[in-house]
Protein backbone atom coordinates (compact mmCIF):
# COMPACT_ATOMS: atom_id res chain seq x y z
CA UNK A 1 0.00 0.00 0.00
CA UNK A 2 1.42 2.95 -1.44
CA UNK A 3 0.01 6.91 0.15
CA UNK A 4 1.21 9.90 -1.11
CA UNK A 5 1.23 13.29 0.54
CA UNK A 6 1.07 15.92 -1.75
CA UNK A 7 2.22 19.67 -1.19
CA UNK A 8 2.24 19.89 2.59
CA UNK A 9 4.13 22.26 4.45
CA UNK A 10 6.34 19.41 6.15
CA UNK A 11 8.22 19.94 9.62
CA UNK A 12 11.49 17.99 8.41
CA UNK A 13 14.51 18.00 10.61
CA UNK A 14 15.96 20.65 8.17
CA UNK A 15 13.34 23.12 9.19
CA UNK A 16 10.01 23.76 7.12
CA UNK A 17 9.38 22.88 3.65
CA UNK A 18 6.74 22.29 1.17
CA UNK A 19 7.25 19.09 -0.28
CA UNK A 20 5.98 15.46 -0.87
CA UNK A 21 5.91 12.58 1.36
CA UNK A 22 5.57 8.72 0.07
CA UNK A 23 4.27 5.70 2.64
CA UNK A 24 4.80 2.50 1.98
CA UNK A 25 3.00 0.21 4.42
CA UNK A 26 4.20 1.46 7.49
CA UNK A 27 7.53 3.38 6.43
CA UNK A 28 8.38 6.79 4.94
CA UNK A 29 10.06 5.61 1.86
CA UNK A 30 10.45 9.50 0.13
CA UNK A 31 10.49 12.82 1.19
CA UNK A 32 10.88 15.08 -1.91
CA UNK A 33 9.33 16.81 -4.46
CA UNK A 34 9.53 14.99 -6.96
CA UNK A 35 8.20 11.55 -6.30
CA UNK A 36 5.73 11.20 -8.98
CA UNK A 37 2.34 10.05 -8.67
CA UNK A 38 2.29 6.11 -8.45
CA UNK A 39 0.44 5.74 -5.43
CA UNK A 40 -2.84 3.70 -4.00
CA UNK A 41 -3.76 6.70 -2.58
CA UNK A 42 -3.05 10.22 -3.41
CA UNK A 43 -4.01 13.15 -0.65
CA UNK A 44 -3.93 16.99 -1.63
CA UNK A 45 -2.79 18.57 1.36
CA UNK A 46 -2.05 22.04 0.31
CA UNK A 47 -2.83 24.52 3.07
CA UNK A 48 -1.84 21.79 5.89
CA UNK A 49 1.24 21.25 7.66
CA UNK A 50 2.74 17.50 8.28
CA UNK A 51 4.19 16.39 11.44
CA UNK A 52 5.78 14.11 12.96
CA UNK A 53 2.88 11.86 15.32
CA UNK A 54 3.20 13.19 18.91
CA UNK A 55 4.60 10.86 21.16
CA UNK A 56 3.22 11.31 24.70
CA UNK A 57 6.04 9.67 27.27
CA UNK A 58 3.16 9.90 30.10
CA UNK A 59 -0.48 8.79 30.07
CA UNK A 60 -2.13 6.54 32.53
CA UNK A 61 -4.53 4.50 30.74
CA UNK A 62 -5.77 2.40 33.74
CA UNK A 63 -5.84 -0.75 31.94
CA UNK A 64 -5.72 -3.34 33.43
CA UNK A 65 -7.52 -2.50 36.82
CA UNK A 66 -9.34 0.68 37.03
CA UNK A 67 -10.98 0.20 33.23
CA UNK A 68 -14.10 2.57 34.42
CA UNK A 69 -12.25 5.53 34.25
CA UNK A 70 -9.92 4.85 31.12
CA UNK A 71 -8.96 2.04 29.10
CA UNK A 72 -6.08 1.45 26.63
CA UNK A 73 -8.76 1.22 23.68
CA UNK A 74 -10.83 4.57 24.68
CA UNK A 75 -7.68 6.18 25.89
CA UNK A 76 -5.73 5.32 22.09
CA UNK A 77 -9.11 6.61 20.58
CA UNK A 78 -8.30 10.20 22.57
CA UNK A 79 -4.84 9.63 21.72
CA UNK A 80 -5.74 9.33 17.60
CA UNK A 81 -7.84 12.04 17.25
CA UNK A 82 -5.28 14.21 19.29
CA UNK A 83 -2.47 13.33 17.02
CA UNK A 84 -0.55 11.31 19.49
CA UNK A 85 0.50 8.55 17.37
CA UNK A 86 2.83 6.39 20.29
CA UNK A 87 1.93 6.72 24.27
CA UNK A 88 4.51 5.61 26.81
CA UNK A 89 2.23 4.34 30.05
CA UNK A 90 2.71 4.59 33.61
CA UNK A 91 2.68 1.61 35.89
CA UNK A 92 0.10 2.22 38.30
CA UNK A 93 -2.20 0.00 36.56
CA UNK A 94 -3.91 -2.75 39.51
CA UNK A 95 -1.98 -4.55 39.56
CA UNK A 96 1.01 -2.17 38.78
CA UNK A 97 3.33 -3.30 36.81
CA UNK A 98 6.25 -4.30 38.34
CA UNK A 99 7.58 -7.21 36.98
CA UNK A 100 8.39 -8.50 33.47
CA UNK A 101 5.08 -11.05 33.07
CA UNK A 102 2.77 -8.27 34.18
CA UNK A 103 4.64 -5.55 32.13
CA UNK A 104 4.04 -8.35 29.29
CA UNK A 105 0.49 -8.31 30.51
CA UNK A 106 -0.01 -4.76 29.40
CA UNK A 107 1.36 -5.27 26.31
CA UNK A 108 -0.97 -8.03 25.21
CA UNK A 109 -3.80 -5.77 26.03
CA UNK A 110 -2.34 -3.25 23.95
CA UNK A 111 -1.87 -5.36 21.17
CA UNK A 112 -5.50 -6.42 21.07
CA UNK A 113 -6.88 -3.17 21.74
CA UNK A 114 -4.85 0.10 20.92
CA UNK A 115 -5.31 1.99 18.16
CA UNK A 116 -2.26 4.14 18.47
CA UNK A 117 1.87 2.50 19.02
CA UNK A 118 2.30 1.74 22.71
CA UNK A 119 5.09 1.33 25.33
CA UNK A 120 4.68 0.16 28.91
CA UNK A 121 7.03 1.57 32.06
CA UNK A 122 8.61 -0.98 34.47
CA UNK A 123 7.43 0.09 37.23
CA UNK A 124 9.78 0.25 40.90
CA UNK A 125 9.60 -1.17 44.44
CA UNK A 126 11.62 -0.95 47.31
CA UNK A 127 12.50 -4.54 46.05
CA UNK A 128 12.43 -5.43 42.70
CA UNK A 129 15.93 -4.19 41.51
CA UNK A 130 16.61 -7.97 39.89
CA UNK A 131 13.49 -7.51 37.67
CA UNK A 132 14.67 -3.82 36.80
CA UNK A 133 18.24 -4.62 35.80
CA UNK A 134 16.42 -7.68 33.34
CA UNK A 135 13.67 -5.94 31.89
CA UNK A 136 13.07 -5.54 28.18
CA UNK A 137 10.86 -4.33 25.74
CA UNK A 138 10.18 -1.26 28.06
CA UNK A 139 11.47 2.42 27.65
CA UNK A 140 12.59 2.27 30.89
CA UNK A 141 12.16 2.47 34.68
CA UNK A 142 9.50 4.79 36.50
CA UNK A 143 9.66 5.58 40.58
CA UNK A 144 7.65 7.10 42.34
CA UNK A 145 9.73 9.19 45.03
CA UNK A 146 6.56 10.62 46.17
CA UNK A 147 3.51 8.73 46.95
CA UNK A 148 0.13 9.61 44.25
CA UNK A 149 -2.70 7.42 42.67
CA UNK A 150 -2.13 3.84 43.65
CA UNK A 151 0.39 2.63 46.07
CA UNK A 152 3.63 2.78 44.14
CA UNK A 153 6.34 4.35 46.27
CA UNK A 154 10.10 4.12 46.94
CA UNK A 155 11.70 7.25 49.14
CA UNK A 156 13.77 5.58 51.26
CA UNK A 157 17.71 5.92 51.01
CA UNK A 158 18.88 2.88 50.63
CA UNK A 159 16.28 1.38 48.39
CA UNK A 160 16.66 4.47 45.81
CA UNK A 161 20.51 4.32 46.17
CA UNK A 162 20.32 0.60 45.41
CA UNK A 163 17.68 1.09 42.11
CA UNK A 164 20.33 3.63 40.67
CA UNK A 165 23.33 1.09 41.16
CA UNK A 166 21.44 -1.73 40.21
CA UNK A 167 19.74 -0.95 37.04
CA UNK A 168 20.80 0.50 33.59
CA UNK A 169 17.54 1.13 31.67
CA UNK A 170 16.83 4.85 31.99
CA UNK A 171 14.90 6.21 34.80
CA UNK A 172 12.23 8.50 35.17
CA UNK A 173 10.18 10.00 38.50
CA UNK A 174 7.58 11.42 40.25
CA UNK A 175 9.38 13.81 42.20
CA UNK A 176 7.63 14.92 45.38
CA UNK A 177 8.80 14.67 48.47
CA UNK A 178 7.10 12.64 50.84
CA UNK A 179 8.34 13.71 54.12
CA UNK A 180 7.20 17.59 53.21
CA UNK A 181 3.83 16.68 52.04
CA UNK A 182 3.58 14.74 55.15
CA UNK A 183 4.40 17.37 57.07
CA UNK A 184 2.40 19.72 55.25
CA UNK A 185 -1.12 17.89 55.58
CA UNK A 186 -0.68 17.61 59.34
CA UNK A 187 -0.33 21.85 59.35
CA UNK A 188 -2.82 21.84 57.53
CA UNK A 189 -5.24 19.27 59.20
CA UNK A 190 -5.57 16.82 55.75
CA UNK A 191 -7.18 19.70 54.11
CA UNK A 192 -10.29 20.87 53.88
CA UNK A 193 -10.47 22.71 50.07
CA UNK A 194 -9.21 21.69 46.91
CA UNK A 195 -6.96 24.92 46.90
CA UNK A 196 -5.57 23.74 49.81
CA UNK A 197 -3.86 20.45 47.82
CA UNK A 198 -1.41 23.07 46.03
CA UNK A 199 -0.14 24.06 49.67
CA UNK A 200 0.30 20.85 51.07
CA UNK A 201 1.98 19.37 47.46
CA UNK A 202 3.77 23.04 47.69
CA UNK A 203 7.31 24.34 46.03
CA UNK A 204 9.07 22.89 48.34
CA UNK A 205 8.05 18.88 48.09
CA UNK A 206 8.67 19.28 44.30
CA UNK A 207 12.19 20.73 44.69
CA UNK A 208 13.50 18.73 47.73
CA UNK A 209 12.64 15.65 45.56
CA UNK A 210 13.49 16.78 42.19
CA UNK A 211 16.91 17.69 44.18
CA UNK A 212 17.24 14.03 45.40
CA UNK A 213 16.66 12.00 42.49
CA UNK A 214 19.19 14.57 40.40
CA UNK A 215 21.75 14.57 42.98
CA UNK A 216 20.85 10.25 42.69
CA UNK A 217 21.26 10.17 38.98
CA UNK A 218 24.66 12.26 38.71
CA UNK A 219 26.18 10.11 42.04
CA UNK A 220 25.03 6.50 39.95
CA UNK A 221 25.81 8.42 36.23
CA UNK A 222 22.88 7.20 35.49
CA UNK A 223 19.94 8.86 32.78
CA UNK A 224 17.26 10.19 34.67
CA UNK A 225 14.37 12.14 33.02
CA UNK A 226 12.43 14.47 35.63
CA UNK A 227 8.80 14.25 34.95
CA UNK A 228 6.12 17.11 35.13
CA UNK A 229 8.18 19.71 36.34
CA UNK A 230 5.74 22.37 38.51
CA UNK A 231 7.93 24.56 39.45
CA UNK A 232 9.91 27.52 38.38
CA UNK A 233 12.62 27.03 40.49
CA UNK A 234 13.33 23.55 40.05
CA UNK A 235 14.65 24.82 36.51
CA UNK A 236 17.95 25.30 38.35
CA UNK A 237 18.55 21.79 39.02
CA UNK A 238 18.51 21.44 35.16
CA UNK A 239 21.71 22.90 34.42
CA UNK A 240 25.14 21.39 34.34
CA UNK A 241 24.31 18.07 34.61
CA UNK A 242 27.05 16.26 31.80
CA UNK A 243 24.30 15.25 29.48
CA UNK A 244 22.51 12.74 32.24
CA UNK A 245 19.46 14.43 32.63
CA UNK A 246 16.24 15.86 30.64
CA UNK A 247 13.08 16.86 31.54
CA UNK A 248 9.33 17.65 31.26
CA UNK A 249 6.54 19.93 31.74
CA UNK A 250 2.69 19.13 31.30
CA UNK A 251 0.29 21.34 29.51
CA UNK A 252 -1.55 22.25 33.23
CA UNK A 253 1.64 23.18 34.67
CA UNK A 254 1.83 25.70 32.03
CA UNK A 255 -1.54 26.63 31.42
CA UNK A 256 -3.36 26.53 35.03
CA UNK A 257 -2.02 28.18 38.35
CA UNK A 258 -3.52 28.04 41.76
CA UNK A 259 -6.13 31.46 40.46
CA UNK A 260 -8.05 28.64 38.91
CA UNK A 261 -9.42 26.52 41.59
CA UNK A 262 -12.09 29.30 42.12
CA UNK A 263 -13.35 27.71 38.64
CA UNK A 264 -12.41 24.66 38.03
CA UNK A 265 -12.14 23.24 41.75
CA UNK A 266 -11.18 19.62 41.74
CA UNK A 267 -10.39 19.11 38.00
CA UNK A 268 -7.15 21.14 37.91
CA UNK A 269 -6.04 19.01 41.58
CA UNK A 270 -3.06 16.75 40.08
CA UNK A 271 0.39 15.87 41.43
CA UNK A 272 2.14 17.40 41.67
CA UNK A 273 -0.17 20.24 41.90
CA UNK A 274 -0.77 23.47 39.67
CA UNK A 275 1.43 26.47 41.46
CA UNK A 276 1.60 30.30 40.56
CA UNK A 277 1.14 32.12 37.31
CA UNK A 278 5.15 32.74 37.96
CA UNK A 279 5.89 29.12 37.67
CA UNK A 280 3.65 29.01 34.56
CA UNK A 281 5.56 31.97 32.83
CA UNK A 282 9.17 30.17 34.33
CA UNK A 283 8.67 26.82 32.86
CA UNK A 284 7.58 28.33 29.36
CA UNK A 285 10.61 30.43 29.56
CA UNK A 286 12.29 26.56 30.70
CA UNK A 287 11.16 25.46 27.49
CA UNK A 288 11.69 28.03 25.25
CA UNK A 289 15.53 27.73 26.73
CA UNK A 290 15.70 24.47 26.38
CA UNK A 291 16.13 23.45 29.98
CA UNK A 292 12.83 21.13 29.54
CA UNK A 293 13.01 19.16 26.37
CA UNK A 294 9.73 16.96 26.32
CA UNK A 295 5.97 18.43 26.50
CA UNK A 296 4.28 15.68 27.58
CA UNK A 297 0.27 15.53 29.40
CA UNK A 298 0.43 12.71 32.23
CA UNK A 299 -2.96 12.02 31.32
CA UNK A 300 -4.98 10.87 34.35
CA UNK A 301 -8.33 10.55 33.98
CA UNK A 302 -10.94 9.94 36.75
CA UNK A 303 -14.49 9.91 36.46
CA UNK A 304 -16.74 13.55 37.39
CA UNK A 305 -18.41 11.81 39.86
CA UNK A 306 -14.62 10.69 41.57
CA UNK A 307 -13.69 14.19 40.97
CA UNK A 308 -16.62 15.77 42.71
CA UNK A 309 -16.08 13.89 45.92
CA UNK A 310 -14.71 16.82 48.94
CA UNK A 311 -10.60 17.47 49.24
CA UNK A 312 -8.96 15.11 50.23
CA UNK A 313 -11.01 12.36 49.29
CA UNK A 314 -11.05 13.76 45.14
CA UNK A 315 -8.75 11.45 43.76
CA UNK A 316 -5.88 13.75 41.51
CA UNK A 317 -5.66 13.94 37.82
CA UNK A 318 -7.00 15.02 35.00
CA UNK A 319 -7.49 14.10 30.91
CA UNK A 320 -5.38 15.93 28.12
CA UNK A 321 -4.16 13.57 25.28
CA UNK A 322 -6.60 14.50 23.46
CA UNK A 323 -6.07 18.62 23.50
CA UNK A 324 -1.99 18.64 23.83
CA UNK A 325 -1.32 19.12 20.64
CA UNK A 326 -4.18 21.80 19.81
CA UNK A 327 -3.09 23.71 23.09
CA UNK A 328 0.82 23.71 21.75
CA UNK A 329 -0.32 24.65 18.13
CA UNK A 330 -2.40 27.50 19.30
CA UNK A 331 0.45 28.68 21.52
CA UNK A 332 2.20 28.82 17.68
CA UNK A 333 -0.42 30.74 16.38
CA UNK A 334 -0.55 33.50 19.73
CA UNK A 335 3.33 33.97 18.33
CA UNK A 336 4.72 32.38 21.95
CA UNK A 337 6.75 29.83 20.23
CA UNK A 338 7.73 27.63 16.73
CA UNK A 339 5.77 24.87 15.45
CA UNK A 340 9.37 23.64 14.73
CA UNK A 341 9.67 24.39 18.80
CA UNK A 342 6.63 22.03 19.44
CA UNK A 343 7.59 19.19 16.93
CA UNK A 344 10.54 19.20 19.09
CA UNK A 345 9.07 18.71 22.53
CA UNK A 346 6.17 16.50 21.68
CA UNK A 347 7.53 14.30 18.51
CA UNK A 348 11.35 14.62 18.56
CA UNK A 349 12.67 14.75 21.61
CA UNK A 350 10.54 12.31 23.52
CA UNK A 351 11.97 9.59 20.80
CA UNK A 352 15.17 10.38 21.74
CA UNK A 353 14.95 11.03 25.52
CA UNK A 354 13.89 6.91 25.80
CA UNK A 355 15.57 5.50 22.81
CA UNK A 356 12.54 5.04 20.06
CA UNK A 357 13.88 3.45 17.16
CA UNK A 358 12.62 4.81 14.03
CA UNK A 359 10.02 7.40 14.81
CA UNK A 360 9.89 11.35 16.15
CA UNK A 361 11.02 12.35 12.84
CA UNK A 362 10.12 12.88 9.02
CA UNK A 363 12.88 11.36 7.32
CA UNK A 364 13.42 7.99 4.94
CA UNK A 365 13.17 5.09 6.96
CA UNK A 366 11.28 6.12 9.81
CA UNK A 367 7.60 5.03 10.69
CA UNK A 368 4.52 6.90 9.15
CA UNK A 369 3.44 7.76 12.36
CA UNK A 370 2.11 11.45 10.82
CA UNK A 371 -0.26 13.94 11.44
CA UNK A 372 -1.88 16.80 9.26
CA UNK A 373 -2.50 19.96 11.13
CA UNK A 374 -4.55 23.00 9.93
CA UNK A 375 -3.36 25.66 11.43
CA UNK A 376 -5.91 27.73 10.69
CA UNK A 377 -8.88 25.46 11.74
CA UNK A 378 -10.70 27.01 15.32
CA UNK A 379 -12.76 24.68 17.53
CA UNK A 380 -13.59 25.18 20.85
CA UNK A 381 -13.19 21.76 23.79
CA UNK A 382 -16.53 20.59 24.46
CA UNK A 383 -16.69 17.72 26.91
CA UNK A 384 -19.58 15.87 24.82
CA UNK A 385 -16.58 15.36 22.26
CA UNK A 386 -14.24 13.80 24.18
CA UNK A 387 -13.50 10.46 23.34
CA UNK A 388 -11.63 9.71 26.68
CA UNK A 389 -14.14 7.52 28.98
CA UNK A 390 -14.10 10.09 31.73
CA UNK A 391 -16.08 12.14 29.34
CA UNK A 392 -14.44 15.20 29.95
CA UNK A 393 -11.92 17.98 30.20
CA UNK A 394 -10.44 20.72 32.31
CA UNK A 395 -10.45 23.37 29.30
CA UNK A 396 -14.09 22.59 28.55
CA UNK A 397 -15.35 25.70 26.52
CA UNK A 398 -12.21 26.91 25.78
CA UNK A 399 -11.91 27.60 21.72
CA UNK A 400 -8.13 27.01 20.17
CA UNK A 401 -6.37 27.97 16.95
CA UNK A 402 -4.32 24.83 14.98
CA UNK A 403 -5.44 21.20 15.04
CA UNK A 404 -4.62 17.88 14.10
CA UNK A 405 -6.78 16.91 11.28
CA UNK A 406 -6.00 13.18 9.92
CA UNK A 407 -3.43 11.17 12.08
CA UNK A 408 -1.39 8.15 10.30
CA UNK A 409 -0.42 5.38 12.38
CA UNK A 410 2.63 2.88 10.65
CA UNK A 411 1.17 4.41 7.38
CA UNK A 412 -2.56 3.32 8.12
CA UNK A 413 -5.55 6.52 8.36
CA UNK A 414 -6.16 6.67 12.22
CA UNK A 415 -8.18 9.66 12.32
CA UNK A 416 -9.55 11.51 9.57
CA UNK A 417 -13.13 13.57 8.69
CA UNK A 418 -13.85 14.25 13.11
CA UNK A 419 -13.63 10.00 13.51
CA UNK A 420 -11.45 7.75 14.74
CA UNK A 421 -10.99 3.99 12.63
CA UNK A 422 -11.51 2.15 15.41
CA UNK A 423 -10.40 -1.06 13.57
CA UNK A 424 -6.93 0.34 13.65
CA UNK A 425 -4.27 -1.38 15.60
CA UNK A 426 -0.83 0.01 16.86
CA UNK A 427 2.14 -1.79 17.41
CA UNK A 428 4.50 -1.70 20.35
CA UNK A 429 7.20 1.03 19.99
CA UNK A 430 11.00 -0.26 19.69
CA UNK A 431 14.02 0.72 21.84
CA UNK A 432 17.54 1.33 21.62
CA UNK A 433 18.69 1.64 24.89
CA UNK A 434 22.39 1.72 23.62
CA UNK A 435 21.60 4.70 21.65
CA UNK A 436 22.64 6.28 24.66
CA UNK A 437 19.55 8.72 24.75
CA UNK A 438 18.67 12.25 24.39
CA UNK A 439 21.97 14.02 24.85
CA UNK A 440 24.08 11.57 22.97
CA UNK A 441 22.06 11.58 19.58
O1 LIG B 1 -2.30 13.68 39.53
C1 LIG B 1 -1.78 12.62 39.23
N1 LIG B 1 -2.54 11.55 38.96
N2 LIG B 1 -0.46 12.52 39.20
C2 LIG B 1 0.17 11.34 39.04
O2 LIG B 1 1.37 11.30 39.01
C3 LIG B 1 -0.63 10.10 38.95
C4 LIG B 1 -1.94 10.39 38.40
C5 LIG B 1 -2.90 9.24 38.44
O3 LIG B 1 -2.49 8.13 38.10
O4 LIG B 1 -4.06 9.48 38.74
Amino acid sequence: MRTLIRNAQCVLPTGIHKTDVLVEDSKIVGVDAALGTRADEVIDATGLHLIPGVIDDQVHFRDPGLTHKEDLHTGSLACAKGGVTTFLEMPNTKPPAITQALLEEKLAIAASKSVVNYGFYIGATPKNVDVLKAAHRTPGIKIFIGSSTGDLLVDEQEALETIFAGSTLPVCAHCEDETTVKANTTRLNGGSTYAEHSQIRDHAAAYIATKRAIDLAKRHNHRFHVLHVSTGRELELLRDHGGLITAEVCPHHLFFNIDDYARLKSLVQMNPSIKTAEDNAQLWQGLLDGLIQVVATDHAPHTLEEKAQPYPKSPSGLPAVENSLALMLNQVNLGLCSLEQVVSWMCDAPARVWDIVDKGRIEVGYDADLVLVDMQREATIRNADQLTKSGWSPWDGVTLRGWPVRTFVMGRTAFADGRVNREHRGEEARYDHARGGFWAT
